[in-house]
């Protein structure tokens, strides 16, 4: 009897040595969510206990119980995370065929891993073919389950996990960096997902002011200290201006010169898309090598301009470069701002689309009271009247730049009407 339980202790403590020594190795999981749809509780038990291991103390994890089923009623009415872990008792086929059902609900970006009760290769391999990123096969172990995620979302060799969307003005004060806030607030606030904004407007940017912050360090402490810049360094810099978002504030000081070279940002930009799935990069309307580079290495480019011939031709030129630099990504995104101010002469929506070969993503009038309320408040626009037009378009933004929408053609008769009420702006 004392023996038995002398072996049963022995072999726990060893198991919870082998499950340390493996853990070891792991690093922290970046700020992704990720839901758990369970079975069984010995599938939920572990996923839980992963949720509370300090590796994952930036991650959101949520588990429900329920399975395939419960996720699919769930999704139709909730955006995906980044991560979905789905527990199934069910034989291959019917494995496969809900998996098809909850496809038709998951944003392209969600991964998925499957912890099923069949060892069989067959139907791992069908999975990995339909794009399943793992099938684990139960039981598992809380070690099992932080490597999973480890593997798709820390790996060194995998992509960083974090999309760049970097937003610029054809002109100075056209709203480049309010709209750049705007938006980045809505992705986190509407599609619970993580944000980091960077503001590379160092001597003049607003970001701090936007979102009513006052951080003592900042982008600058990282960009004179490149050698520093590790996932560690850069969240002991970022200032929490929402639950899911954080900012690399600039300094917004005249202390110092700005000088930079070349690529004196690129690895505060891939540090951070290691750290969070969305990263927002304000960048001022510059022409330097920096600023150069991080348009060339942004996942997606979003150019606002207002509606008049200066912003139509640096727009054209930003375009035109854009192809050459990028010959195998899509063209920038377009956003006209500021449409409608009063006795301005303006060009027509399609008159500075046309040239471009755009259609914009969004053409938001100009409107000084929400505009100016919301900055002077240090508030963003949809905290001040989420039922503003401006703030319903910049919800379409967020979800054109995450890939959860088109830009509709449907959507034309809106702006064509818009467009017209705007129109006749010839100045008397
Ligand atoms: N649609 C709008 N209607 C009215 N005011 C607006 C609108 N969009 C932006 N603004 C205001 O225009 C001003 C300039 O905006 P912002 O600082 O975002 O521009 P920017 O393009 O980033 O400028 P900079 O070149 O200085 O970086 C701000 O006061 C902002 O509140
Ligand atoms: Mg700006």
């Amino acid at each position: 009897m004392s023996n038995l339980a002398y072996d049963t202790t022995n072999a726990s403590a060893a198991a919870i040595d082998r499950e340390a020594a493996a853990m070891q190795e792991l690093r922290p999981v970046p700020r992704i969510s990720i839901q758990a749809f369970c079975e069984t509780e010995g599938v939920s038990a572990p996923i839980e206990r992963a949720g509370a291991d300090r590796r994952m103390a930036k991650a959101h994890l949520k588990t429900h119980m329920g399975g395939i089923q419960t996720a699919i009623d769930f999704y139709q009415s909730a955006p995906t995370p980044n991560l979905i872990i789905l527990e199934s008792r069910n034989e291959p086929k019917g494995l496969l065929e809900n998996l098809r059902q909850l496809s038709e609900f998951c944003d392209p970006s969600t991964k998925v891993v499957v912890i099923g009760h069949y060892n069989d290769v067959a139907l791992y391999r069908e999975l990995i073919r339909n794009g399943v990123s793992e099938y684990m096969v139960a039981p598992v172990s809380m070690a099992d389950i932080i490597a999973v995620i480890s593997t798709l979302f820390v790996d060194p060799e995998a992509e960083p996990i974090g999309k760049s969307i970097a937003f610029i003005g054809a002109k100075g004060g056209v709203g480049s960096s309010t709209i750049a806030h705007n938006v980045a607030w809505t992705m986190s606030n509407i599609f619970s997902s993580e944000v980091v904004i960077a503001d590379l407007d160092l001597p003049f940017g607003t970001a701090n002011i936007n979102f009513d912050q006052d951080p003592a360090q900042g982008i600058a402490e990282a960009v004179f200290a490149p050698e520093r810049i590790d996932e560690v360094y850069l969240d002991r810099l970022l200032a929490q201006c929402a639950e899911r978002l954080s900012l690399l504030a600039a300094p917004s000081t005249l202390d110092r010169v700005y000088d930079f070279d070349a690529d004196a940002f690129s690895m505060i930009i891939e540090t951070a898309q290691r750290s969070a799935p969305l990263v927002v990069l304000d960048v001022p309307h510059l022409w330097t090598g920096w600023s150069k580079n991080t348009l060339a290495q942004a996942d997606e480019i979003v150019i606002t301009a207002t509606p008049e011939l200066a912003n139509l031709r640096n727009c054209k030129n930003i375009v035109d470069l854009l192809k050459k630099l990028r010959p195998n990504d899509a063209p920038p995104r377009l956003i006209i701002n500021q449409a409608g101010v009063p006795k301005r002469t303006e060009i027509s929506v399609s008159d500075f689309s046309q040239p471009l070969g755009l259609t914009p993503m969004a053409v938001i009038p100009f409107d000084p009271v929400l505009f100016g309320n919301a900055a002077n408040n240090g508030r963003m626009l949809g905290e001040m009247d989420a039922k503003n037009p401006a703030v319903g378009m910049l919800n379409e933004v967020a979800h054109i730049l995450t890939g959860r929408a088109e830009i509709k053609s449907k959507a034309k008769p809106g702006l064509t009407s818009l467009i017209e009420k705007f129109r006749p702006k010839k100045s008397k």
